[in-house]
């Protein structure tokens, strides 16, 4: 018989039982601790770090941990845990860099008033009972009431609905409340007046975060709201790892379906506490997500979004019962996923445009919804274009040295002053910084640059006299927090690297809506506003963003930071079936540019690279602050 392992993780003291050859990262996923990950546990991101004291129970160091670990580290116990496999039982300590912390959540954003009419309705009806003279059937008794009285025809009954109709009315004595989904379909027959409890849940499945509303569908507004971490980031933390964790085959894509209704029963739970809502008075979810989030929760194949086309499986808004998914609403509640545009321009894009209301304005808008691809739209009630640039991870801190997501510990904003290189920073939490998030290195390169730390190809000064500036295998780093101001006793340092893949991130961005205005013959002083959707957007410094050309050079009264749309464009078609029919119009009516096909990408992506840019006519107002420092 194999024996059992027992893995303690430290400093929680919670303790796992695994079978032989489970490796660290396994078994605190079976323990329900979150590691930081970036790869699912493939070796390559470096950021599951754990502390073995005792080695002689471990296998031998690896060569993928050799890449990530220093001799010195490796020598005072440092591991990968997704590298490490115990032999036998053995206490593991997972230090602060690699825990995955309370993140801020983007819970709120804009929101645009609909007319009130849910695809939910509730009637209270008081029927005659049935007589000799009076045979009708009791649906025919019922569908004749709410066809005189409310004018409702060609109505359905739910099988389930209807099995149980004949008792449900006699024993509610003819006088019960009918649900009706969807204009046409009978989900609900309750006895007694329960026309005022009638609820919804709008959700937004993002990669990282899980956000839901419940909302009153007799008056339209947010009862309460709950959110979590993504569960699926045990699986990874880009859709592109957790695609390629589906396609391993077996019940894999089952397991992330499971992961996402999971998720959002937790949000449900929290929101339905929080706001003293009976979970059986929701009848309806309202669904926006990335398209791979769309799909993962839908257990539809997600492979092919991650091969060249890139086509997704449907673009149609999907309709299904909500116990076929395992959403615990309502017996008989309905889920509807909104629609979606392409690929990568999902049901959460759908619902960035609905809630910035860019489609119902005459002026012309450029609106992000910067994530590890940015959706980019241009346009206004006339035609709007779209795209998405994969932007990848950078400003959710990944493939940054000292990069970590905004959670706990993060610093969040920096200063640098250009005379003496000091450093000002602020961290979330308040707290000794961990690592730095994604607004920090927003801030960190504007600041490098306006200091003449970088120049404008980003690279480092050589000649710049600070204790600050220091090299590491002949490569420069700039130190933000030295070991003594860190919760690590680490420094935290900005390295070429991290300023290089910034560039590319916001070359990325920018590219995107270079050509999209291109397409749409517009130019930047002809933008009338731009909307910085999702997390990270609500974060940055706008004058940072322009100044290192993340965005085009406008006006910053101009610049609306609008949070999470996706959630509030999951309300409004929640709430409002004009808003979903207009949700289904976008879904068709936004074109979409596919930027690795268009002639012009790969000049403007090289000269975007430079910050802010090549052509620094494109950003005058960095133009004129750097030519004041020269
Ligand atoms: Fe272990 Fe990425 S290296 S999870």
């Amino acid at each position: 018989m194999e024996k059992i392992i027992t893995v303690t993780f430290e400093p929680e003291g919670r303790r796992v039982r695994v079978q032989p050859e489970t490796s660290i990262f396994q078994a605190a996923r079976e323990a329900g601790i979150g590691i930081r990950t970036e790869c699912g546990g493939d070796g390559t991101c470096g950021k599951c770090r754990i502390i073995v004291k005792n080695k002689s129970v471990i296998n031998e160091v690896t060569d993928a941990e050799r890449t990530h670990l220093s001799e010195k580290e490796t020598d005072s116990g440092y591991r990968l845990a997704c590298r490490t496999i115990p032999k036998q039982n053995i206490t593991v300590m997972i230090p602060e860099e690699s825990r995955i912390g309370a993140r801020k959540i983007q819970i709120t954003g804009l929101e645009r008033p609909v007319p009130l009419n849910p695809s939910v309705k509730k009637f209270h009806v008081v029927l005659p009972k049935p007589t000799l003279s009076d045979v009708r059937p009791d649906f025919k008794r019922l569908l004749d009431h709410l066809a005189d009285a409310y004018g409702l025809k060609s109505l359905e009954i739910d099988y389930e609905v209807l099995k149980k109709l004949p008792d449900i009315l006699r024993d509610a004595d003819w006088d019960f409340t009918v649900t009706i989904w969807d204009g046409h379909v009978i989900i609900a027959v309750e006895a007694g007046d329960t026309a005022d409890k009638l609820f919804g849940l709008a959700i937004d499945i993002g990669t990282s975060k899980i956000v839901g509303y419940v909302v009153n569908l007799m008056t339209g507004q947010t009862a309460s709201i709950g959110s979590i971490e993504n569960p699926q980031i045990m699986h990874g933390e880009d859709v592109i790892s957790r695609i390629t964790f589906a396609m391993a085959g077996g019940e894999k894509l089952k397991v992330l379906q499971k992961l996402a209704v999971e998720g959002i029963n937790d949000v449900l739970h929290e929101a339905c506490t929080q706001g003293n809502v009976d979970s059986n008075d929701i009848y309806e979810v309202t669904v926006a997500g990335n398209t791979a989030m769309h799909h993962f929760l839908l257990a539809i194949q997600p492979k092919y979004l991650a091969l060249s086309p890139y086509t997704p499986a449907v673009k149609k808004p999907i309709k299904v019962k909500a116990k076929e998914l395992g959403i615990k609403i309502h017996r008989n509640g309905a889920v509807y996923v909104l629609p979606i545009i392409a690929g990568f321009v999902g049901a959460d894009a759908v619902g960035d445009v609905l809630s910035s209301g860019i489609h119902e304005s005459k002026e012309i808008s450029l609106l992000l919804d910067i994530g590890t691809n940015t959706e980019v739209f241009v346009g206004n009630t006339e035609d709007i274009l779209s795209c998405s640039c994969a932007s990848g991870p950078a400003f959710e801190g990944a493939h940054i040295k000292h990069g970590m997501k905004a959670v706990t510990g993060a610093i969040e904003k920096v200063r640098i002053s250009p005379d003496t290189y000091e450093v000002e920073y602020e961290t979330i939490g308040n707290v000794k910084p961990i690592g730095l998030c994604g607004s920090a290195m927003v801030d960190v390169v504007a600041e490098m640059l306006r200091s003449r730390i970088i120049n404008h190809h980003g690279r480092f000064n050589p000649n710049l006299k600070t204790s600050r500036l220091k090299k590491v295998n002949n490569i420069p780093e700039f130190v933000l927090a030295g070991e003594n101001e860190t919760a690590t006793r680490k420094e935290i340092t900005v390295t070429q690297k991290d300023i290089n893949e910034i560039q590319l991130a916001k070359a990325a961005m920018f590219t995107g809506c270079s050509i999209l205005m291109k397409r749409k013959n517009v130019k930047r002083k002809d933008l009338d506003r731009v909307f910085i959707a999702g997390a990270f957007g609500n974060y940055i410094n706008p004058e940072n963003a322009k100044f290192i050309g993340l965005v085009p050079d406008v006006p910053t009264e101009k610049i609306n930071f609008v949070g999470n749309t996706a959630v509030t464009g999951a309300k409004m078609v929640l709430t409002s079936r004009e808003a979903r029919e207009t949700a289904e119009i976008l879904s068709r009516r936004v074109r979409y540019i596919e930027l690795a096909i268009d002639p012009d990408f790969s000049q403007e992506f090289t000269r975007a690279l430079f910050i802010p840019h090549r052509d620094l006519d494109r950003f005058p107002s960095v133009k004129e602050h750097l030519e004041r420092l020269e």
